[in-house]
């Protein structure tokens, strides 16, 4: 089962993913984590991006197709890929048709995540990881079980918050959203591949209706 998560900065995307590789065994393939660990590496890649993330703005197609590839043509996975923020553009959107079936593989379903603007600046503002092990949290909705020490893998005083997570960066993100990935919702409907979950709720819930969701394919 392949699948893609799409929806705009916040929705819970990374969130979900994590719970879908822990349950169902699938490879989450987060290009917004790949450009980010060249950034960390300091490879000639990661400088290039580095500006074009931190102010928010879209990568080039190019740059992120190739990562995408890469990593098809090298990973294995058994219960299936989650694409999580790719594609990104109509462009991306073709290209991983393409991609898929070149390693004998198709697209199963696209889980469109809905939630309001509000609730995603709340969301980004509170948002922090495990500078360690990357584990998620947020200050009101996913706070760690003993303050400054990561539930995950036990770190104490190493968390992080994301360059780009700011209220100016979340703007322009918002409005990359909102311009190049919205018109894949309607591009996804018309190949009857959409389904839509209510990213408001509860992590829980919607982890649940996902589950539903998937459960139907
Ligand atoms: P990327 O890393 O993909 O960022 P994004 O799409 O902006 O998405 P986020 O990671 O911010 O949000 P998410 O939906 O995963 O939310 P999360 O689960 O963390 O991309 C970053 C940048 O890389 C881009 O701006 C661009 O420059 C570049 N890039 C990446 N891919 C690209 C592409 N394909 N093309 C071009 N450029 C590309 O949740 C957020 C917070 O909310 C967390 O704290 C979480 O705990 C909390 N939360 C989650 N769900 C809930 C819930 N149901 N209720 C309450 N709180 C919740």
């Amino acid at each position: 089962m392949n699948i893609i998560l799409i929806g705009p900065p916040g929705a819970g995307k990374g969130t979900q993913a994590a719970t879908l590789v822990a349950d169902l065994d699938m490879v989450q393939l987060s290009t917004g984590d790949m450009l980010r660990a060249a950034r960390t590496s300091g490879t000639e890649l990661g400088q290039m991006v580095a500006g074009v993330m931190d102010r928010g703005e879209l990568v080039t197609d190019e740059i992120v197709i190739g990562l995408i590839e890469e990593q098809l043509i090298s990973s294995t996975s058994l219960g299936g890929f989650i694409f999580d923020g790719f594609p990104r553009t109509l462009a991306q959107a073709d290209a991983l048709n393409d991609l898929l079936s070149k390693v004998g593989q198709k697209l199963d379903a696209v889980i469109q995540m809905t939630v309001d603007d509000e609730a995603l600046v709340k969301r980004i503002t509170g948002r922090f990881t495990c500078g360690v092990c990357g584990h998620g949290y947020h200050e009101e909705f996913k706070a760690p079980i003993i303050k400054g020490k990561c539930d995950s893998c036990g770190e104490v005083g190493a968390f992080k918050k994301r360059a780009d997570d700011n209220e100016d960066a979340l703007k322009t993100r918002l409005m990359a959203y909102y311009k190049d990935t919205s018109p894949l919702i309607g591009y996804y409907y018309a190949k009857e591949q959409l389904q839509q979950v209510n990213g408001l709720n509860s992590i829980e819930k919607v982890g649940g209706e996902i589950s539903k969701a998937l459960s139907k394919i």
